[in-house]
């Protein structure tokens, strides 16, 4: 195979997006789209930051092939790889479907709502020999390279604690007023931490692990008239017995995006695109055992660490896949570790709403049981916020 020929599913938000740079992507072509909404199909156009310079001179929107059937897509024999720029709902199944026929998935995260979700997924792939990645594009930003670096080459040293507020996702009431699949369990199947975290919850199993134990304090429409969360704070105990903490909400304004690492050598502070590392002179536990003052006050070196600016983002994760696919690099972000974000989320949820704590791996049973009755609590008292799945795939029918 010289290039590698997408096949597009969803043109809302991020699929729109992922048409923007497609057709300028080394070694790909966009040979076809698909969405259920056939006025995004007859109303397509170029891109609109389109650069016809850096496109394939033979770029022609009228050559994609169109499907309102995701299943018609995959057999058209028009498409060696899928982007899955659906509703969550629809990922684990979309997914399948084209593992079951050889072709290659880059799944929209979450890659799905439960973890059982997730892993019939990678069991899926697992019986494939296709290529499986999932857009947790945060992965490429360099700064987050760089913590996963100091991580790595013992710059840090044993890691103590790790304290992650993240609440600089500010969204209103009419956000979440604007209807459809969104803020919903019927839906979207959770707030905050299904919606705006996983990228979060990726980055933070890809740093520090999963845990071995967590308890949350989870609100579930704290802030909005909402019935899923929107204000959640957890803490953990890292596999190492660190205590780590997570802080989330979609209601701080002005929010906060600070992680703090401290760790033998120091404090590792990341926050607004920057990390600074305060080196304390020596090791922190040799400080604690051997210093004779009662009082220590440390000085430590403060490092502005550089980091090389550089491009990142969602065509990075695309690239990746068709190099990875061509033989030519190593996968950025496996599909098959986005179970990992869906079990942070789901056990998070499960100790929050049942108020105790929970240890890993979550149990699956017990979480798709919270879910239906959160489900069914939704439909009895909230139905003016229930989405119905199969009434809006109709509503599309002729
Ligand atoms: N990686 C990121 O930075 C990022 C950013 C935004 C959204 N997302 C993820 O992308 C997914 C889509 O989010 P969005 O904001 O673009 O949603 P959206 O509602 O704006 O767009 C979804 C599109 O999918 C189409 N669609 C729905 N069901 C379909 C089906 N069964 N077959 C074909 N088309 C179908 C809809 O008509 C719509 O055009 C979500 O899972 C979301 O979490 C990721």
């Amino acid at each position: 195979m010289k290039k590698v020929r997408f096949g597009l599913i969803g043109l809302g938000n991020i699929g729109s997006h992922h048409f923007s740079y497609l057709p300028e992507l080394e070694n790909a072509e966009l040979t076809a789209i698909c969405d259920v909404d056939k006025s995004k199909l007859t109303d397509l156009k170029p891109p609109q930051d389109f650069d016809h310079d850096t496109a394939a001179a033979d770029f022609d929107v009228s050559n994609i092939a169109k499907f309102t059937d995701y299943r018609a897509m995959l057999d058209s024999g028009k498409v060696d790889a899928i982007i899955i720029a659906v509703p969550h709902y629809f990922h684990p199944e979309m997914a399948k479907e084209a593992f079951r026929r050889g072709i290659h998935v880059i799944c929209e995260k979450p890659v799905a709502i439960t973890s059982r979700e997730a892993r019939e997924m990678n069991a899926a792939h697992a019986d494939s020999d296709v290529v499986f990645g999932a857009m947790f594009q945060q992965r490429t930003d360099p700064v987050h390279l760089k913590v996963k670096e100091m991580l790595e080459d013992g710059t840090l040293g044993n890691i103590r604690r790790v304290n992650w507020i993240i609440t600089s996702w500010f969204r209103t009431q009419t956000y979440y007023d604007s209807g459809g699949w969104r803020g919903n369990w019927t839906g979207e199947g959770g707030g905050v931490l299904m919606n705006q975290c996983p990228h979060n919850l990726d980055l933070f199993q890809w740093f520090f692990g999963l845990p071995k134990k967590l308890s949350a304090l989870v609100y579930l429409g704290k802030w909005h008239d909402i019935t899923v969360d929107d204000d959640v704070s957890v803490i953990m105990e890292l596999e190492n017995g660190a205590t780590a903490s997570f802080i989330t909400t979609t209601a701080d304004s002005p929010g906060t995006n600070r992680l703090e690492i401290a760790a033998d050598h120091g404090k590792l502070v990341l926050e607004g695109g920057k990390i600074t590392f305060f080196r304390t002179e020596q090791p922190v536990q040799k400080i604690l055992d051997e210093s004779d003052k009662g009082f220590y006050s440390s000085r430590p070196e403060v490092i502005e660490v550089p980091v090389e600016a550089k491009e990142y983002g969602h065509r990075f994760i695309t690239q990746n896949v068709v190099n990875t696919i061509l033989g030519k690099e190593q996968l950025l972000a496996p599909g098959t570790e986005g179970i990992k974000s869906v079990q942070l989320a789901n056990a998070i949820l499960l100790s929050g709403v049942r108020g105790k704590p929970v240890e890993f791996p979550v149990c699956e049973d017990e979480f798709d049981q919270l879910l239906e009755e959160l489900r069914t609590h939704e439909r009895q008292h909230a139905p003016d916020k229930v989405f119905d799945w199969e009434a809006y795939l109709s509503s599309f029918e002729d």
